[in-house]
């Protein structure tokens, strides 16, 4: 009896990553994306804002995270919720001013968080001073070479310059009407016609932006996300691509279009990394650079680049033991190729949130955003299998994002009446994308209370369904079970394994199909999350830790872990690495 209490759960063991000793904390840390609009609203005006953030920080810091990336809340008319900035130096009167700013700053780093803030280098609003002057000036100008304008083909020069697409959808050009009242040159946009990218090709552009991030950096922030980090510098020569220009889906042989992730953007990063390094306290750049390779994705975090990059490839994985098993293994060995942490994340303010993604008969797609038309998901299972998703990710070495609200299990808003959609990508596809609103919808507090208390009015620039007054924090916090006190218990527990430092292994579990299940091992911990099948049974010799749904024992003492569930277990005494045996 003994002997089989005694014996290891595993047949095989491979080893895929060393633990590290490296003390750097965005090695490690676990980092909370709040996304400013929705998060708490202190004036009643239906916008969260500055103040309301600091004063619902202990909130991030009872949970248990380490780090907070904030949204833009730079000056803007709002046309892409703040990725339409208009200065960089300044704060939207929407979100407060220059010394909420500091107030929020001083708040977070009182509360031992640090804070990162975006950098929208891409383009700027068309309401920035430099657009505006660049429309003023001549074709040729000085003003307007800090922006892509050019020449338009065929006749009176009426056809774009070349037939790239936006990713909000429609032309990626603009025609300007010139000073003289003349049909004039087209300025090239990415995105929204008010979001003219920048020529990044112009000194200009990369001392300004050197000056902003001193701006921030001189105010104490503790780094930067880098929005649309692969596609400052466009192609030579802006030849026409038929792929589908998009944020995910590159073309059919794999490139993501002369738009995106050309050699040009490394060296802007390497420039920004050294005026990083002149601060002290370790301050950081995270790349938001969507390119469906790893190995593409691991460049933007070489030695004197960036320090992270977010694992776009890690999020798109569906739900698919033998995917999840690989994208892990893969995601560990690129960024260990350039000695980088792997950033891991599920959720942000761009895609469906994955409590709704994973709920989908195709489980894990990513729709560009849900009507109440659209095949809606399964609100159970998705919570089921995302609190499983979510548990495997905190268990996995290097850094972790979470999007504000997935620790209350928050899902997309399926339901918004399309009059209350706000995303220009709604716009622009003509209806044909939901866009993200769904996932944008402001926080739920307490579940009495205006707007459930993120507003003190009531007000929400989106409306909240009625499903979110069971999400709200003040019914699950203390509630065991609850989506809440998992991520707590969750981040308690990876900090005091250690886990974001942790080795990996892939472990063979005896009886278990691997296409049903991902077995893994970090340090002592089994880490076992169960896809499809049957049960997974795990010896009576195993300690649970936690896991992110009820696990029962049989009569022979075994761990039952059903379909949908992720656990953190210790394997019996003896099966443990030798440091914790001589602990134990
Ligand atoms: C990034 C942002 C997204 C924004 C886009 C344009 O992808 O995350 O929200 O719309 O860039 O700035």
């Amino acid at each position: 009896m003994d002997a089989l209490l005694d014996s290891p759960p595993w047949t095989s063991l491979f080893p895929v990553h060393p633990a590290t000793t490296d003390a750097q904390w965005w090695r490690t840390a676990v980092v909370y994306q709040v996304y400013p609009r929705s998060f708490a609203d202190s004036d009643g005006d239906g916008v969260g804002d500055l103040p309301g953030i600091t004063a619902r920080l202990d909130h991030l810091a009872a949970l248990g995270v380490d780090a907070v990336w904030l949204s833009p809340f730079y000056t803007s008319p709002q046309v892409d919720a703040g990725y339409d900035v208009a200065d960089h130096r300044d704060v939207d009167p929407v979100f407060g001013t220059l010394a909420d700013f500091d107030a929020m700053l001083a708040r977070a780093h009182a509360l031992g968080l640090r804070v990162i803030v975006d950098v929208v280098p891409n383009h700027t609003s068309d309401e920035h001073a430099w657009f505006r002057r660049a429309l003023a000036a001549p074709a040729g100008s000085a003003e307007r070479a800090r922006y892509v304008f050019r020449d338009g083909r065929g006749a009176q020069g009426a056809e774009p310059p070349n037939n790239w697409r936006s990713i909000f959808g429609g032309p990626a050009w603009t025609r300007v009407a010139e000073p003289d009242g003349t049909q004039g040159q087209w300025y090239l946009h990415l995105f929204d016609a008010r979001q003219p990218d920048l020529d990044w090709t112009n000194p200009e552009v990369r001392g300004e932006f050197e000056e902003v991030l001193r701006f921030w950096l001189d105010r104490g922030v503790d780094g930067f996300r880098v929005d649309v980090a692969h596609g400052l510098v466009k192609a030579d020569g802006l030849p026409d691509w038929d792929g589908t220009t998009a944020m995910v889906e590159g073309g059919a042989d794999g490139t993501t279009g002369p738009m995106f992730d050309q050699e040009g953007v490394h060296e802007i990063y390497r420039s920004w990394r050294a005026v990083l390094d002149a601060y002290p306290g370790d301050r950081v750049l995270v790349a938001e650079a969507w390119l469906d390779s790893l190995s593409r994705t691991a460049r933007y975090v070489r030695p004197g680049e960036m320090h992270q990059a977010f694992n776009f490839a890690y999020l798109t994985t569906p739900w698919d033991a033998d995917r999840n098993r690989q994208v892990v293994v893969d995601s560990l060995a690129a960024s260990d190729a350039v000695g980088a942490p792997t950033t891991w994340v599920l959720s942000n303010h761009d895609v469906v949130r994955h409590t709704s993604r994973l709920g989908l008969a195709d489980a894990g797609s990513l729709p560009k955003g849900i009507r109440a038309l659209d095949e809606q998901p399964d609100a159970e299972l998705g919570l089921r299998r995302a609190r499983a998703a979510t548990l495997q990710m905190l268990a996995l070495p290097g850094v972790a994002y979470l999007y504000q609200g997935e620790e209350l299990g928050l899902p997309e808003d399926t339901a918004m009446p399309d009059e209350a959609r706000q995303d220009p990508a709604w716009f622009r596809s003509g209806g044909l994308e939901a866009g993200r609103d769904g996932c944008r919808v402001p926080l739920p507090w307490s579940a009495d209370g205006p707007a459930h208390g993120f507003s003190p009015t009531g007000r929400s620039w989106l409306p909240q369904p009625p499903s979110f007054a069971r999400h709200a924090l003040d019914v699950q916090r203390g509630v065991p079970g609850s989506t809440y006190e998992l991520y707590r218990r969750a981040l308690a527990l990876r900090r005091h394994l250690q886990l974001a430092s942790g080795s990996l292994d892939l472990v063979e579990l005896a009886g278990v199909g691997t296409s049903d299940a991902v077995a893994l091992r970090n340090r002592d911990v089994l880490v076992v999350t169960v896809h499809r099948g049957a049960p997974v049974l795990l010896p009576a010799g195993c300690d649970l830790l936690i896991a992110s749904d009820d696990v029962a024992r049989d009569e022979a003492g075994s761990l039952v872990l059903e379909p949908g569930t992720t656990a953190w277990v210790l394997p019996p005494r003896a099966a443990r690495l030798p440091h914790a045996r001589t602990t134990g």
